[in-house]
């Protein structure tokens, strides 16, 4: 029987409660569909800091390093937030995975059912089918890792900061390809952002985005939008994209704008995929809400479990080849939802439920 190995990281706020609904979702598909789970359970974030010193505890890193994928909680909280920020569990734990792992593909669905448009910030004539694009994102280069960076004390006694901004063609050309695979599953469509009439970084990026979508999928339709210019279509149009493939930094700023389009942080999950292949012969990635810890709710059993539970059903997809048993779990999100069955956060007409429930009501839904 095929055995999915996995490190299981719930990290902070509400990272453990919905987590423990996602690993249930999960065990169901597992025997409905023949295959074993197997997970060992790690801290990160916070919790680490607290119990272990530090965010990205060696042992957890070790539990990664002998899995197949790592389904991720979410990490941080107030308690942490007078930390220097280098020590701060966001930036001390998910940067060092993502090198570690070279975790370059960072792919954000930014999924909008037709039932929920009231859970949006626009307007909802404007929205009438819901949304549904999804964000490629360059993760491992650009300005987040290019040298030098540092904070420097000049002559004159005043400081001066340097961060670089760095992309090579091989880069760009590698997250082009996971745009292209990934709009070739949907509405061959790929919108590619950048500051190409500003920064050389851009001018490069465009060029080799044409060139490699050109030479390797005619059939896409690629266009181009400066960040901008991009960032008011997604808060005024969000319905007209399918695919937009982007920097490091442009996409860690549109892919939250996306989030918030989107209505509830609850219900958008991510990929973020490695260049190294897992004993599946698919590539090694680590799977995650976009929505954060929400200290506000932790611990209470009210937070929406869906953007976890969709995280895990792309890790099926993704790292491990059970693409029927991740469609059968959206289509059961989706469902559960449609019929009425809500969080707070997604709630308007309709009583709330609980985490526990709305996890019940999408295995009811998993037939
Ligand atoms: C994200 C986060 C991270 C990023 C932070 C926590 C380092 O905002 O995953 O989008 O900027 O990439
Ligand atoms: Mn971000």
């Amino acid at each position: 029987m095929d055995s999915l190995k996995f490190a299981v990281l719930p990290g902070d706020g509400i990272g453990p409660e919905v987590m423990e609904t996602a690993l249930e979702v999960l065990g169901h598909v597992a025997r409905k569909h023949n295959f074993v789970l197997q997970y060992e359970e790690s801290d990160v974030g916070g919790i680490a800091i607290d119990r272990q010193g530090t965010a990205l505890p060696p042992q957890t890193l070790e539990a990664c390093q002998s899995s197949e994928a790592i389904l991720f909680g979410s990490i941080g909280g107030p308690k942490w937030e007078s930390l220097p920020p280098a020590e701060q569990p966001e930036r001390a734990a998910l940067l060092p995975l993502r090198k570690t792992f070279s975790l370059f593909a960072n792919i954000r669905p930014g999924l909008l059912y037709p039932e929920l448009v009231d859970a949006s910030p626009i307007k909802s004539e404007r929205i009438a089918q819901g949304i549904d694009m999804v964000v490629v994102r360059e993760l491992t280069g650009g300005i987040y890792f290019g040298q030098p960076r540092e904070i420097r004390c000049l002559d004159n006694g005043e400081k001066e900061a340097i961060d670089t901004m760095v992309y090579r063609t091989s880069e760009i050309e590698r997250i082009a390809e996971v745009a292209i695979r990934t709009a070739l599953g949907r509405n061959k469509r790929i919108c590619s952002v950048d500051k190409a009439n500003v920064l050389a970084n851009s001018v490069l990026w465009r060029e080799t985005v044409t060139a490699y979508v050109k030479e390797n999928a005619p059939d896409i339709e690629l266009s181009y939008l400066y960040v901008d210019n991009a960032a008011m279509q997604i808060a005024s149009d969000p319905g007209r994209f399918d695919v937009i493939l982007t920097g490091n930094m442009f996409g860690d700023i549109l892919s939250d704008l996306m989030a918030s389009v989107c209505g509830s942080l609850g219900m958008l999950a991510s990929a973020s995929l490695g260049t190294g292949k897992n004993s599946h012969g698919l590539p090694f990635g680590l799977y995650e809400p976009a929505g954060g810890t929400a200290p506000d709710i932790a611990g209470k059993g009210i937070a929406n479990p869906c953007a976890q539970i969709l995280s895990a059903a792309l890790m099926l997809r993704h790292s491990f080849g059970h693409s029927e048993a991740a469609d059968e779990i959206e289509r059961a999100v989706h469902r559960a939802v449609s019929s009425g069955i809500r969080t707070s956060d997604i709630a308007f007409e309709t009583q709330s439920v609980s985490t526990q429930q709305m996890g019940k009501a999408i295995l009811s839904n998993i037939s």
